[in-house]
């Protein structure tokens, strides 16, 4: 490695420290996965990726920041919309295609990890962006259901490009609506990452499925922390 490119090196790595110590307290994603956010958005920058960024299951907002600081800090002139999309007010009920570990997750309403069954209202998340100094001109709240919110979406912005979708819905049905209607959107290139692959089962079965079922041969790679996967819509496979 040269001295420039050793120098943007660490210029890159200092801004995913910042990202991801700015936008801990607002989300339960660890550290490697909000990392390799940054790692995306700057995979979008470079190669010119066309499109918005979308997050589905935003709990406080974390995340979502985490799209928006990185492609401020990498890519000023050019900001993208982010939509973000939640019910704010929590998981719908878990079924048992989501997994037996994804029911008893749900019922144990004292656990450390049962986080309000991930409610957050809209409220809290405007707020955590306004701390965040971000400003809401290129943000879109979506709130409600992902049945109602994500089709109606799709059905009104089909000339639309998402470059970096990031899902976060834990279930199987949650999943599976937004590959249906935001996997076409996605431009050649884009990422797709899915936070819950290794959490629960159903995430992984809708992702399985949707694969399969459209012939998809995309190749899900694991975070190198193994917290979630992701994968790069491509045709076929380049290199
Ligand atoms: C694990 S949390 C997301 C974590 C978040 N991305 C972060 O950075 O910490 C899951 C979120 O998905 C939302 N969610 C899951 N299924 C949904 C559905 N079918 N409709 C609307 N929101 C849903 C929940 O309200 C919750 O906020």
């Amino acid at each position: 490695m040269d001295a420039q490119s050793t120098e943007a090196q660490s210029e890159f790595e200092a801004i995913v420290t910042e990202v991801v110590t700015q936008v801990r307290p607002y989300t339960m994603v660890p550290e490697g996965a909000v990392g390799f956010i940054v790692n995306a958005v700057k995979h979008i920058v470079d190669n010119n990726v066309e499109g918005d960024f979308v997050e589905c299951g935003v709990w406080q907002g974390g995340c979502s920041a985490a799209m928006v600081l990185a492609n401020l800090a990498l890519q000023p002139a050019k900001q993208r919309l982010m939509h973000m999309f939640d019910s704010y007010e929590g998981l719908p009920p878990a079924k048992p295609e989501d997994g037996p570990l994804a029911l008893l997750w749900q019922s144990s309403v004292n656990s450390p990890t049962y986080y309000d069954n991930c409610a957050a209202s809209l409220e809290l998340v405007q707020q955590n962006f306004a701390t965040l100094g971000i400003a809401e001109q290129n943000i879109q709240f979506h709130k409600g259901w992902f049945d109602q919110t994500i089709p109606h979406f799709a059905q009104n912005n089909s000339d639309s490009k998402i470059s970096l979708l990031r899902l976060d819905g834990d279930w199987y049905e949650s999943t599976k609506v937004c590959l249906e209607n935001l996997y076409p959107l996605v431009s050649e290139g884009g990422i797709v990452i899915i936070d819950d692959y290794y959490s629960w089962d159903g995430c992984a079965l809708a992702v399985h499925e949707y694969l399969g079922l459209h012939k998809l041969s995309h190749r899900i790679i694991t975070v190198s922390d193994v917290s979630s996967a992701y994968f790069v819509k491509r045709k076929h496979r380049i290199k």
